[in-house]
């Protein structure tokens, strides 16, 4: 007979928004029932409004209203973060008063009135009191909580919250504790993104663009950068140069005195990154890498313990937390997928459970964030009746192995397939369920995608899915067996390299790109590394029976694996979405559930207007 305690259950609804990518998150009873961006539902990249479209996606999903919600936590302290931009205006007056005077209209119609809005958002139906935890801690709890650990240290680190830019701590069992943090300005994540802004990227955006960038360059500016711009101490804590960086009392994030020192103006955004934006894209990275590894060390030192769990913006830099796996002490590392501040929704739903509620945790072998699939799922029959309403022409297969097997060949023929299966990922990252996948051992598919496909820039590299129980003999995974959430990059093996014919030093910049590198040089980066997904038969059943159906074809259990979405575009959330990017772009085939659609089928197949689609979403 089941406890009568246990039928009680409780619902959390935790918030993240105004700063970017806003989000919603539900928890019941410990357990995470969905999670969601709201730019994927209003279709606006990095999205910062109130997330009302993700609540009621959360709520829907929970079968519940407004009144049926015991807490409602907002991810961060409005109040704490108003008063630092309150001292740094104050610290810098009358500097920065044209800043402090752009801030105030939302601060003053929503920021300052968060109940109010959240209210609103709820249709005045939440009754409850609302809460608001610190930045860090929502961070710190997003990474622990749902880590497959019982104990570990506790690592955060982004642009900037209320105060802090960085903490650090522990956790054990239900509680978790941040014992040291670095503030404002001094900041890794700004820091990071100030040279995103120097290479020609947009800022909150194309951090990663700029990560991808780097290994096309040489870090000639390492020294450079650690002996003008940043104080680094052994211990990875450091303080910037100020006189560098103007974002203080300034809407800008750096000067004329920093493009000095650098050798020019920023890259104008969309023109050619030449050498010199790469070896300074090289030489950040280096700089962060060293300062994650430095603090990683001491995090270990501190807090004695072997595990460690990581969160904020900068855990998605995944050739850091690479290394972090290769070179840092611990045995073992997890990364909360929504690393940004989207999963600071999730974060402060848990912290209401757990360290406020104090209710008991259990520990999950794999994790508890459930492949991080916890967005929007759509039925064969909400699929179909979307495309007889477009007149779509659909093959239908009753059996999924049929599926599985026509879907790998046309893989090996090199078709660029629209794969939409299951519930959407939350995260930045498409994970199987809402993405774009392909031949990696074919020598044009990284071109292909990202010219015809994803219209973005050709130096942009192509990740890879593989087999988990193959990952080993196709990369140097080290002891980790798994990277369910494509947050590590590791090297390609030696032996699927491939000799080259040019000597390496020869290629310079892009032109590194023209060489085949491996067996599978469609997601080889230049420097012989890869972001790699692994696949396994828990988490993702149907996308690891599909690539068991490519690998009896041809030997090879890795395919590419892109986002489903153009640049600037959201990835899609619904069948809608997900038609009208295939139908815009040059995307062969499109797998919906058990729906297969090909492009030369589709009646407006010919006139579709490529330009239009493009032009709805922002360049980021
Ligand atoms: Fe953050």
């Amino acid at each position: 007979m089941a406890d009568a305690a246990y039928n009680y259950r409780m619902n959390i609804l935790g918030i993240s928004a105004f700063y970017h990518d806003s989000a919603a998150a539900l928890v019941r009873d410990g357990e995470i029932i969905a999670a969601a961006q709201e730019e994927r539902f209003t279709r606006e990249k990095h999205d910062n409004r109130f997330p009302s479209n993700a609540v009621d996606y959360c709520l829907e999903a929970g079968e519940i209203t407004g009144e049926q919600l015991d807490y409602v936590v907002f991810y961060e302290k409005p109040l704490l973060k108003f008063e630092r931009l309150l001292e740094t205006y104050i610290g810098y007056a009358p500097q920065g008063f044209g800043q402090f005077l752009m801030g105030m209209p939302l601060w003053l119609r929503q920021k300052l009135h968060l109940p109010r809005e959240m209210d609103k958002a709820l249709n005045y139906k939440y009754k409850g009191r609302y809460i608001f935890p610190e930045h860090h801690q929502s961070h710190a709890a997003s990474a622990f909580f749902p880590s497959p650990f019982e104990e570990a240290a506790i690592l955060t680190m982004d642009g900037v919250g209320e105060w802090a830019t960085a903490a650090f701590g522990f956790g054990k069992a239900n509680k978790i504790e941040l014992t040291h943090q670095l503030q404002f300005p001094h900041s890794l994540g700004l820091l990071y993104s100030a040279f995103t802004y120097y290479t020609g990227f947009r800022v909150n955006s194309g951090e990663y663009k700029m990560m991808g960038l780097a290994p096309y360059g040489e870090p000639k500016y390492y020294d450079l950068i650690l002996e003008k711009l940043i104080d680094l101490k052994e211990d990875g804590s450091f303080r910037l140069n100020l006189s560098y960086f103007p974002y203080c009392h300034k809407t800008v994030m750096i000067n004329s005195k920093f493009q000095k020192l650098f050798g020019g103006p920023p890259r104008k955004p969309e023109t050619p990154p030449n050498q010199r934006h790469m070896d300074i894209a090289a030489s950040i990275q280096a700089v962060t890498e060293e300062i994650v590894l430095r603090t990683v060390r001491n995090v270990y030192r501190q807090t004695g313990l072997k595990k460690l769990a990581l969160a904020g913006g900068v855990a998605l830099n995944c050739v850091a937390n690479g290394r972090i796996l290769r070179e840092g002490p611990f045995d073992d590392i997890w990364i909360q997928p929504a690393a940004g501040d989207a999963g600071g929704a999730l974060g402060a739903a848990l912290l209401v459970w757990y360290q406020l509620l104090g209710n008991k945790r259990k520990v999950n072998n794999l994790d508890s964030q459930q492949a991080s699939l916890l967005g929007p799922a759509y039925t064969d029959w909400q699929i179909r009746k979307f495309l007889d309403s477009v007149n779509a022409k659909y093959h239908i297969f009753e059996e999924q192995n049929h599926l599985f097997d026509s879907v790998a060949d046309l893989i090996c023929r090199e078709k660029v397939i629209g794969w939409f299966q299951g519930r959407m990922e939350f995260g930045p990252r498409a994970l199987g369920n809402r993405s774009i996948i392909g031949d990696a051992r074919s020598e044009k598919m990284q071109s292909n995608m990202n010219l015809r496909i994803k219209f973005r820039e050709s130096f942009r590299p192509f990740a890879p899915c593989v087999l988990q129980e193959d990952a080993d003999d196709y990369f140097d995974m080290n002891s980790k067996k798994d990277s369910p959430y494509m947050l590590l990059v590791a090297p390609v093996k030696r032996e699927k390299r491939l000799p080259l014919n040019t000597l390496p030093e020869k290629l310079k910049g892009l032109d590194k790109l023209k060489i085949r590198r491996s067996v599978v040089p469609a997601i080889t980066h230049v420097d012989y590394s890869a972001r790699i997904q692994t696949v396994d038969p828990q988490r993702h059943p149907k996308l690891h029976s599909l690539i068991s159906r490519f690998k009896q074809k041809t030997n090879c259990p890795v395919i590419i694996n892109t986002s489903f979405n153009i640049r600037g575009e959201p990835i899609v959330c619904s069948p809608e979405h997900a038609y009208r990017c295939f139908m815009a772009t040059n995307m062969d085939v499109l797998v919906m559930e058990n729906q297969l659609l090909f492009k030369e089928e589709q009646p407006q197949a010919a006139q579709h207007e490529v330009d239009r689609y493009k032009a709805q979403f922002e360049l980021d």
